[in-house]
């Protein structure tokens, strides 16, 4: 297939890139810079020039192709209401250009946006939480109503070496504050998968998925939130406490929402429906290999002393 992927050169959009080439698919990587399009083209995919709010242009890019993945996002916590919103939109320029055609859209959503505390959310789940993010599958499902085949992923923590999600976020934080928090008895969980699995279900999705279906790219259901404290605490060597709910904002600023959140997940049909098999190591293996502790601990270190 001629594939259109908006995020093509991000995290999880590159890792995209690289499993549909290698299925033997072509890829049409969106990019608004020139470093965006250079890093397109050493990967094997073809260029389309544009931005998320540019309508036209991702109106022009899914006419040119036979399925579109939408992994592009703008990742401005300070405005991240305004980010959805962009995102909204986005969705509904690709879906109106594919409605019709039985070609595919898969678009982007997290686990968070559908949970329950206590028990494991599955793909039945519509979303119930009150979070900006709902956006995304709403115009899933707008577009999906006009006629387009559309699937929604939905995505735990994603991590690497490099990268793991919002935990990216808890490192920095704790690397400023000196301690890496958890709160309560840190019992409550986040789901998780690796880039690598997360990008082989993107391409199943797009190549067997079904119209109107959600996905869950869960690998782990969910790693107390005790337990990422703690690979934090190892890797940038500094102590791990417990903070109470009133002590949350102070700690863990915009972050202090999630650092709450029970969240497990079940990706058990998602599994069934598309013959998936993460194989990825976990995320307590990945941030015990975090690149962002690699002679950063020192620094800590340093300004603990000082
Ligand atoms: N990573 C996770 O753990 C996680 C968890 C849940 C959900 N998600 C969702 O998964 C999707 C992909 O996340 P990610 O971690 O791969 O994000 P990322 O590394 O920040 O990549 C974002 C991509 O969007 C592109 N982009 C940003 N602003 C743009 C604009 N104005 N116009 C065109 N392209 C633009 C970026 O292009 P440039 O390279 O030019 O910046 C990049 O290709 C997002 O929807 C994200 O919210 C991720």
């Amino acid at each position: 297939m001629h594939v259109l992927v908006t995020g093509a050169t991000g995290f999880i959009g590159s890792a995209i890139v690289q499993e549909l080439i290698n299925a033997g698919h072509q890829v049409l990587g969106l990019a608004r810079s020139d470093a965006g399009a250079k890093s397109l083209i050493a990967a094997g995919a073809q260029v389309h020039r544009g931005e998320l709010e540019d309508l036209e242009s991702l109106r022009s890019g899914a006419a040119a192709a036979d399925g579109v993945i939408h992994t592009g996002f703008i990742h401005d916590f300070s405005r991240f209401t305004e980010a959805c919103e962009i995102d909204r939109s986005a969705i509904e320029a690709l879906g109106a250009v594919l409605a019709g055609s039985g070609r595919p859209l898969i678009v982007t959503s997290a686990t968070a946006v559908s949970h329950t505390p206590g028990r494991l959310t599955t793909e039945e789940d519509a979303p119930n939480s009150p979070v900006p993010r709902v956006a995304s599958e709403e115009a899933a499902a707008a577009v999906m109503a006009r006629g387009a085949h559309v699937a929604v992923m939905r995505l735990p923590q994603v991590h690497d070496p490099v990268k793991q999600g919002l935990i990216t976020y808890l490192i920095a934080t704790a690397r400023e504050k000196g301690v890496s928090a958890y709160l309560g008895d840190g019992l409550n969980r986040w789901p998780a998968v690796h880039r690598l699995d997360a990008a082989r279900l993107y391409r199943l999705a797009l190549e067997k998925g079904s119209a109107g279906a959600r996905y869950n790219a869960v690998a782990e259901e969910g790693v107390p939130f005790r337990q990422i404290a703690e690979a934090i605490g190892r890797g940038l060597k500094v102590p791990v406490v417990a903070k109470s709910a009133e002590e949350a904002g102070a700690h863990f600023g915009w972050l202090a929402h999630f650092a709450a959140l029970d969240m497990p997940a079940s990706s058990a049909l998602t599994r069934e429906r598309l013959g998936w098999r993460p194989k990825g190591v976990g995320l307590i293996s990945d941030l015990d290999q975090a690149r962002d502790f690699e002679s950063r601990a020192d620094g800590v270190a340093a300004a603990r002393a000082s």
